[in-house]
């Protein structure tokens, strides 16, 4: 089966950068990997409003028309504004927005399992949706003993757990705060653990007991003339990535 990971996208206008690149990478998505699941780790727009997500639902619709499967969790800034502030109705306008783009209603953890690859989608946000907890995240224990349950449900040849906050890089005000308890069900259970955050790309191998830990970058931050996102290949429990070049003139593949 194969996967790509987006994240951190912050869209709020038109006029953004970040908007024109996600159309290149939208374009280069439905023309290339029609038969890949997206999954997108959170940070859709930048302060929960409703005209942010208007428009990037509008940018990434492309995908789930054309795409296997797109999944989608909040990040800190699909809730608050900044990123930090709590927004009034901020969950909402996500759930709306979520519904809108890939159909999903029910809240997370989302699971959904193809081809033998079980999804394990968690919002990291709406337990540390206070003003007072900042950008942080917090899965909380009834999200966790559910991921729990899921981990131990069927037989998939492949287990993906998914969420938007960075499980143990410790930045003050930015941090997971039951990283460790989070870490701790997964061990030993989870193939690929998927993030965003920080806007940093970076792969770990077995660590805390998890196959492969990934987090990906910006994926709307180009470098001098590309954009970049890896693309994963799922098989019988054996993960396989490349990281993926997606040029800003449209040439490449
Ligand atoms: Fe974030």
């Amino acid at each position: 089966m194969k996967l790509i990971h987006l994240s951190d996208l912050h869209v709020s206008t038109r006029d953004d950068p970040e908007y024109r690149n996600l159309q290149h990478i939208v374009d280069h998505i439905t023309r290339h990997h029609q038969d890949a699941a997206i999954v997108i780790t959170g940070d859709f727009v930048n302060s929960a409003k409703a005209s942010e997500f208007e428009v990037v639902r509008e940018a990434l619709a492309p995908l789930a028309e054309h795409c296997r499967l797109v999944m989608t969790m909040p990040g800190n800034h699909d809730y608050k504004l900044w990123g930090n502030v709590e927004s009034d109705g901020g969950p909402e306008r996500f759930f709306e927005f979520r519904e809108k783009l890939t159909k999903a209603r029910a809240g997370y953890p989302y699971v959904m399992e193809i081809n033998g690859v079980q999804l394990i989608a968690l919002d990291s946000c709406m337990a540390a949706n206070d003003t007072v907890d900042l950008a942080r995240g917090k899965i909380g224990y009834a999200q966790r003993m559910q991921v729990a349950d899921y981990l131990e449900m069927g037989s998939p040849h492949t287990r993906v757990v998914m969420l938007h906050h960075h499980p143990f890089y410790r930045d003050l005000g930015l941090e997971l705060v039951d990283a460790d308890e989070l870490l701790a069900t997964l061990a030993g259970r989870c193939d690929l653990l998927l993030f965003g955050h920080r806007h940093v790309s970076a792969v770990w191998s077995e660590v805390f007991g998890v196959g492969w830990i990934v987090a990906a970058g910006k994926s709307t931050r180009a470098d001098a003339s590309h954009l970049h996102c890896r693309v994963f290949e799922l098989e019988a429990g054996i993960v396989n990535y490349r990281g993926n070049r997606i040029a800003l003139d449209g040439s490449s593949v």
